[in-house]
């Protein structure tokens, strides 16, 4: 591997969300890698700041061009370029997106256990979160198609978010179920918004299928994010890209991310962008490399040290999941006791709803020198919580 991913980067004292912690505690949590970013990307930024100059900016149209060259080269998939708008970050673009496309008192689907700001972006806009829940069975997630075809035929059912890949179950969806999606939602006229912002961290050998590309009817009715914010690991550059093929709907959401004031770029975004996205393929690879070592070792810590956890295979994103119901059903007070006894700090899963409640989050994008601190942590905090609840 020519990158390098041990490096044990001391985060702390940095205004680092994630590192935002007691010296003792070891933050795996929230959805943030440990490694510096990709070269490309601070030869970039640093050029920019040798100018002195940080102006009001504009979008080039070398930076569509720069997004379509990944899709076209990462994911075979090359979209126009007048599909695409910038925007400051995908989350706000869902929120955005919610107010523009949907009405008060609708509901937006989702697949729950998911990503938690889902939730948010639809409650806090006056909407309904309605969920089709992930079918859980034998440790795999799959989709219930019966249900989730009665809920897109909810007339009040206006919008789905698609996680695609799934944050936190981290499965690749099959271009045909995309494919079964993008028909249910035509067949309803509901409006797909499929987030993508975790579709570059994937198993090699394993990509995953852009919704939009799956079918002209899946193109039809998308809105598609992404984003260089979780693959590069540069979530404060606030550098994300919608794709809208349909020209109604992307006049319907152009107009909602102008007056929100989303569509404007910092002095950083678009160079740092342009420059992930043509010159970080290779740091990409290898990351996508370390992060399934690091996935293998986790996978094999349980097995062999925790057998009452089970993790779930997946082969996107860098946070795996791991079912803790043969432990406990209220993994918020399982983590509450790690914290405190180790200082580990992963995620409770009843913020994704659903199943959630039976299981962790944990981000293993670090060197492997920290996850095996992280797991003999998680060990520990394992024996603190069975000693203190027998
Ligand atoms: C599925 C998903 N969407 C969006 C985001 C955040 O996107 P942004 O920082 O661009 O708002 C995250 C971060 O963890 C995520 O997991």
């Amino acid at each position: 591997m020519s990158h390098n991913f041990s490096e044990m980067v001391d985060r702390r004292h940095t205004n680092s969300v994630k590192w935002d912690v007691a010296d003792n505690e070891l933050p795996m949590w929230v959805a943030d890698m440990d490694f510096r970013t990709a070269p490309g990307i601070v030869a970039a930024i640093q050029k920019k700041a040798a100018t002195w100059i940080f102006g009001y900016e504009e979008v080039p149209q070398a930076y569509f061009d720069a997004v379509q060259h990944w899709l076209t080269t990462e994911h075979n998939w090359t979209p126009q370029t007048d599909w695409m708008r910038f925007v400051t970050g995908v989350v706000p673009a869902i929120s955005s997106a919610v107010r523009r496309v949907s009405h008060v008192g609708d509901n937006v689907l989702v697949q729950a256990p998911v990503y938690n700001i889902f939730y948010n972006s639809i409650v806090n806009n006056g909407r309904h979160v309605l969920s089709s829940d992930l079918h859980y069975a034998d440790g795999q997630y799959s989709i219930d198609w019966d249900n989730l075809a009665t809920k897109m035929a909810d007339p009040l059912t206006s919008m789905m978010i698609l996680c695609n890949p799934h944050n936190p179950v981290g499965k690749i969806w099959t271009p045909d179920e995309l494919r079964r999606i993008g028909e249910l939602a035509a067949t309803n006229h509901v409006t797909v918004f499929s987030d993508e912002i975790h579709g570059d961290i994937t198993t090699p050998g394993k990509g995953y299928t852009p919704f939009a590309s799956a079918s002209d009817t899946c193109a039809a009715v998308s809105i598609t994010a992404v984003s260089p914010s979780k693959t590069f690991n540069v979530a404060a550059l606030h550098a994300a890209t919608l794709i809208i093929p349909d020209e109604n709907r992307r006049n319907v959401v152009d107009r909602g991310i102008n007056t929100d004031e989303l569509a404007e770029p910092n002095a950083f975004a678009i160079d740092g962008s342009i420059a992930a996205y043509t010159t970080g393929a290779d740091w990409v690879h290898d990351l996508n490399r370390q992060i399934t070592a690091n996935r293998q070792a986790v996978t094999a810590f349980v097995q062999e040290n925790l057998p009452e956890l089970h993790v779930i295979a997946g082969d996107a994103t860098y946070l795996v999941w791991i079912d803790c119901r043969d432990v406990t059903t209220d993994t918020q007070a399982l983590c509450q006791v790690i914290r405190q006894t180790t200082g580990l700090f992963i995620t409770a899963g009843a913020v994704y709803g659903g199943n959630g409640h039976d299981f962790v989050r944990i981000n293993v994008a670090c060197p492997a020198e920290r996850l095996a601190d992280g797991l003999d942590r998680l060990k520990r905090g394992l024996q603190a919580f069975r000693q203190q609840n027998n």
